[in-house]
């Protein structure tokens, strides 16, 4: 075994720091807010199984190795793929993964916040009982005049920055463990509470079909449901790589990475009860995108007995869904600048939130004033969304598999990932050197065939 490293940046308390940690960064808008909208937009049924598919053959895999390279190389993720490839002796512009990791994260990190401040600002309109007995067009109404006011999305925006940063500037330790410790288990409570409410509207077993009975998908669907699969889970990017290396030693990775992708995918799962039955009981349209549960929810607050109560709780925890998440994408960057420019954490944290903030700028304007600017019908947020979480994360995930699977030494790995059961881990390894690269390669082209 070579020499073992540490991170200057601390370590998990325990393993069940790392879950909760892990799990903060995967649960977020990501389960609740997009997974239903893409669902909706891509018919159904089939587009889940795709996605729970790529979920277990190419995002688990993928977790494991990330998860392993981290704990492995104990640095921010450009130092660790430089470090790594030095190790395996492999080319030095691996490190070019964490560049394009940092990148991914800024450019996700944008529009992640702006969708965040929506979040925020239903907070408030649930606690002053703007929904109470509104129509599903009365609710819709509400939205669509709060994402037509610039202003008011910058308003949020910023907020939500200056939350993240507030956080990312005290290091991962401190600000984290304690808030994502209560904070999962409420929101797990009260998706179930709304889940129940859904199964009285009326429209479950609609809800129900269209989840999980097949539909037609196309390659873009595909593409979609996988790209998906890497965003929920954080992947990719050097995220979860980065939370990786605050891993200790003798934490099983395969068994604490199925528990973190369980958790996150029954979350998203929920959402889509909740969401869906409501979407046929008022008669809305399943396809009506990143608007979908701000247009659905409120109905049933508004209906439903105490329902400015539980709306200003979901919408609060929904912010802090999505503020645990919002850390991890801007981390990698941050303790990048810390160890190689000497950045004090704080200064750090700054550099990276406002430049975050001003790319956020964009994905503010698409809304209204430049709703009307589109290339193949996509706004200037959905081209930041089909990049990112469709080509960048893939693309990360492709080089995280090939690296791990064929460059690393077969016996490092093997030490590295420590599973005992011999099977298991040739199971594994088959998964992250052929059917991870494979299937991603087959998606991508697949695709192309389209055009
Ligand atoms: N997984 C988070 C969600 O579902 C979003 C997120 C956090 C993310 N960190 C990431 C996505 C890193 C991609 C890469 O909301």
């Amino acid at each position: 075994m070579t020499r073992r490293r540490k991170s200057i940046h601390g370590q998990w308390s325990s393993r069940w720091a790392f879950i909760l940690a892990a799990g903060g960064s995967a649960v977020g808008l990501g389960n609740i807010w997009k997974f239903p909208y893409i669902t909706g937009q891509n018919g159904g049924g089939t587009f889940v199984l795709v996605y729970l598919l790529t979920i277990s053959v190419i995002a688990i895999p993928i977790m494991m190795a990330e998860v392993m390279l981290g704990r492995r190389g104990r640095q921010s993720p450009i130092n660790t793929m430089r470090e790594l490839a030095r190790e395996a002796g492999a080319s030095r512009w691996w490190a070019l993964m964490g560049v394009a990791g940092i990148l991914a994260g800024f450019l996700i990190l944008s529009y992640y916040s702006v969708i965040a401040g929506w979040a925020l600002a239903y907070v408030f309109k649930a606690a002053w009982g703007t929904f109470t007995g509104l129509s599903g067009e009365e609710v819709g109404r509400v939205f669509g005049a709060h994402v037509g006011d610039a202003g008011l999305l910058l308003f949020w925006h910023t907020v939500m920055m200056v939350m993240t940063m507030a956080v990312v500037s005290r290091g991962v330790k401190s600000g984290l463990e304690q808030a994502v410790r209560w904070m999962m288990p409420a929101l797990f409570m009260l998706l179930l509470v709304l889940v129940g409410y859904a199964m009285s509207s009326g429209g479950f077993v609609r809800g129900i079909e269209f989840l999980f009975r097949p539909s037609a998908i196309g390659p873009a669907g595909v593409l979609v449901a996988m790209g998906h699969a890497f965003f929920t889970l954080s992947l990719g990017m050097g995220a979860i790589m980065m939370y990786g290396s605050y891993l200790r030693e003798d934490t099983s990775i395969a068994k604490t990475v199925i528990t973190v992708a369980g958790l996150d995918t029954l979350v998203a799962l929920l959402a889509g009860l909740a969401i869906f039955p409501l979407v046929f009981a008022y008669d809305l349209p399943p396809g009506a995108g990143p608007g979908l549960i701000f247009a659905t929810l409120p109905i049933a607050f508004g209906a439903m007995p105490g329902g400015a109560f539980f709306g200003t709780l979901f919408f609060v925890l929904l912010v802090f869904a999505a503020w645990t998440s919002a850390i991890s994408l801007i981390e990698p960057a941050v303790a990048w600048l810390v160890e190689n420019h000497g950045f004090r954490r704080l200064h750090a944290a700054i550099a990276a939130g406002v430049t975050t903030w001003l790319l956020g700028i964009a994905t503010v304007l698409s809304f209204n004033r430049w709703e009307s600017y589109t290339l193949f019908g996509k706004t200037v947020f959905d081209i930041l969304d089909f990049l990112t979480a469709n080509i960048m994360l893939p693309l990360g995930g492709l080089a995280i598999a090939v690296f791990t699977g064929w460059f690393m030494s077969r016996k490092v790995v093997r030490n590295e990932m420590a599973i005992e059961d011999r099977r298991l881990h040739e199971l594994w390894w088959f998964l992250i050197r052929y059917v991870a690269p494979v299937g991603i390669l087959i998606v991508f082209l697949n695709l192309l065939g389209v055009y």
